[in-house]
């Protein structure tokens, strides 16, 4: 039969990454080009048909700045999911992204899908980060890779039902 899952979702990453962009393009299907820093943290939720179940995300788009960071545990604790999000174009969010993916795999529940955003891959003439470098790292430390754009819609709801697909089904 087709399983109904609840699954917490929490998005991390640096300031002006593209979380909640993400989510607005995932949720809403919009994008805008002035999006607000986020502000502790925002929660929406958003369901998704996938084979053989129907996943609920609810979704925690935290912020990013610095001052919020002691939020964070609330948000990852008991997690089933998490999208570790850096701009494509600012290598500082790539190394925010993986002191993030350091801090789930000291802190997170161990069974978290964990997965990689590689975010602005529209931007193509302002690229830091190598897909292949950040493919790497990925694999190294357990996480699926997927580079996306809020902007254009690339890979956004791919990435979303990558990690559905992945839940574990109880
Ligand atoms: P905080 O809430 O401050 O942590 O930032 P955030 O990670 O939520 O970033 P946000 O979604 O607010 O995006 C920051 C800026 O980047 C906004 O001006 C967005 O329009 C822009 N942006 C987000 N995603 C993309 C993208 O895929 N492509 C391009 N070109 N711009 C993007
Ligand atoms: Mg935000």
């Amino acid at each position: 039969g087709n399983k109904s899952i609840n699954a917490k979702l929490v998005l991390l990453g640096d300031v002006g990454a593209g979380k909640s962009s993400l989510v607005l393009r995932f949720v809403k299907d919009q994008f805008v080009e002035f999006q607000e820093s986020t502000i502790g943290a925002a929660f929406f939720s958003q369901t998704l048909a996938v084979n053989d179940a129907t996943v609920k995300f609810e979704i925690w788009d935290t912020a990013g700045q610095e001052r919020y960071h002691s939020l964070a545990p609330m948000y990852y604790r008991g997690a089933a999911a998490a999208i570790i999000v850096f701009d494509v174009t600012n290598q500082a969010s790539f190394e925010r992204a993986k002191k993030w993916v350091q801090e789930l795999q000291a802190q997170g529940n161990p069974n978290m899908v964990m997965a990689l955003a590689g975010n602005k891959s529209d931007l193509l003439d302002a690229r830091k980060v190598t897909a292949e470098e950040a493919q790497t790292y990925a694999q190294e430390n357990g996480l699926f890779f997927m580079e996306t754009s809020a902007k254009t819609a690339t890979n956004v709801k791919e990435i979303f039902y990558e990690i559905a697909r992945r839940l574990p089904r109880v």
